[in-house]
């Protein structure tokens, strides 16, 4: 996708009605954060109070996704977040492969934009979209695919660690080999 600029994206993708998910939204939920990055977190899609506010990962899991920042010595000013669809998929159910589809393209304007160096992937949803359609979150979180000049890389998303907090342990591992990545990929996100 062509470069454009952050305003005629985002302009463009808040008036979007290119799937049934425009019918049933309150916000569109664009993109938080460092618009210049070297790290750009992807979710998989709103939710209740992201869809309230337009603001991603601002409920639950929006708090433990900035805990886990912190540990690594992040917050949202030094990362950009963003999500594979922009509107919220009624009562949270997985975005439709339709629905992915359809909205694709405004996340891959906004990574031209960004020209993250580290792309993380919040769970499967969006680690089967960004890295491989057979992509297996248990067996190949934490691991670097590099490619296309990215280092691609998935974790648990910070909603499953809600429901299954014996994930944690492996949740740190990642974060781990995130910070390393950082310091050898995007040492700038530090300063
Ligand atoms: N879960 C996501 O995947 N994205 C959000 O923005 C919020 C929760």
């Amino acid at each position: 996708m062509q470069p454009q600029s952050w305003e005629a994206l985002e302009a463009a993708c808040g008036g979007c009605r290119k799937c049934a998910l425009a019918d049933t939204r309150t916000h569109v939920v664009f993109g938080v954060g460092n618009r210049r990055a070297g790290v750009m977190f992807i979710g998989e899609g709103p939710g209740q109070q992201e869809d309230e506010t337009g603001v991603p990962f601002v409920g639950r899991a929006g708090q433990l996704l900035d805990d886990m920042l912190k540990i690594i010595g992040l917050d949202r000013d030094r990362v950009y977040i963003a999500n594979i669809v922009k509107c919220r998929p009624p009562s949270n159910r997985d975005p439709l492969e339709l629905e992915q589809d359809a909205c694709i393209d405004w996340l891959r304007g906004q990574v031209a934009l960004v020209k993250p160096k580290i792309i993380v992937c919040l769970g499967r949803i969006a680690a089967a979209r960004i890295i491989k359609p057979d992509f297996k979150i248990t067996r190949e979180h934490g691991l670097l695919f590099p490619r296309g000049g990215y280092q691609l890389m998935a974790a648990y998303h910070p909603s499953f660690l809600l429901r299954d907090p014996r994930r944690r342990p492996e949740a740190f591992d990642d974060l781990k080999i995130l910070e390393a990545a950082i310091t050898r990929y995007a040492p700038e996100t530090w300063a």
